[in-house]
């Protein structure tokens, strides 16, 4: 069950190379107007991010973006289980909460892979300091589980529309790296055995952010079809 659902999300991943399929893809939510509480929230982590990482995408910057996007798909989860911890008699509500817990565990393991990989990239490219690199990206997770989970319990929409947001400034981010290294990226290896073990094989590192891009594109939209089954 879990394996059909894997595959099809790989093959949509890979049909989004072609650019006039990615086009269409993304304009069916680009103007989604999230509420006004996940949009505050959201443009003050995108804030943060740029004043901390700078404007422009990087290794490093990706790395610090990997560890923070996983984190509301574990609060879901997390909060799911509470909730059927309280409401285990209600059939209806233990389904939905069944449900909702299946995007987030597929996106919780794809943003590992994510986090994986990239940070063992940014070894080869850059040096990663202790406070701007880690201290500060555990910080920002700290804050964004919390945020995430409190939203999710008393007000799920609002927590799918602040991922929505975050996941909307990560496909920018991945789509103007490929935009502006895209040569660079398609001569540098990729070799990495997290990799493998997800499934993925790239023969190079464009191939490999271009998939990841896909991912982001893919956790953007999958957040508001969520919201129509709540
Ligand atoms: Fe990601
Ligand atoms: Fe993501």
């Amino acid at each position: 069950m879990k394996h059909a659902h894997h595959d099809t999300l790989e093959q949509l991943n890979t049909s989004l190379n072609d650019p006039e399929t990615l086009r269409t893809y993304k304009e069916h939510y680009d103007d989604y107007k999230p509420s006004l509480l996940p949009r505050l929230l959201g443009n003050m982590l995108i804030f943060f991010g740029n004043v901390v990482y700078g404007r422009a995408p990087t290794y490093l910057k990706f790395r610090a973006i990997e560890v923070i996007a996983r984190v509301p798909y574990h609060s879901w989860s997390s909060a799911s289980y509470t909730h059927l911890t309280l409401f285990f008699t209600d059939e209806r509500r233990a389904l939905r909460y069944s449900k909702s817990i299946r995007f987030a565990d597929i996106a919780q393991a794809n943003e590992t892979m994510h986090v994986v990989v990239i940070s063992r990239l940014a070894q080869a490219e850059a040096r990663a300091g202790v406070l701007r690199h880690t201290l500060i990206p555990i910080l920002f997770s700290f804050f964004y589980f919390w945020s995430s989970y409190i939203l999710y319990f008393f007000h799920p929409k609002a927590s799918y529309e602040l991922n929505y947001l975050f996941e909307s400034h990560a496909f920018q981010q991945y789509d103007e790296f490929l935009r502006v290294y895209g040569d660079v990226l398609r001569s540098k290896p990729i070799e990495s055995s997290f990799l493998t073990h997800y499934g993925r094989t790239h023969a190079n590192q464009y191939e490999f952010f271009r998939a990841v891009r896909n991912d982001e594109i893919i956790h953007r939209n999958t957040s508001i079809e969520v919201i129509q089954k709540l």
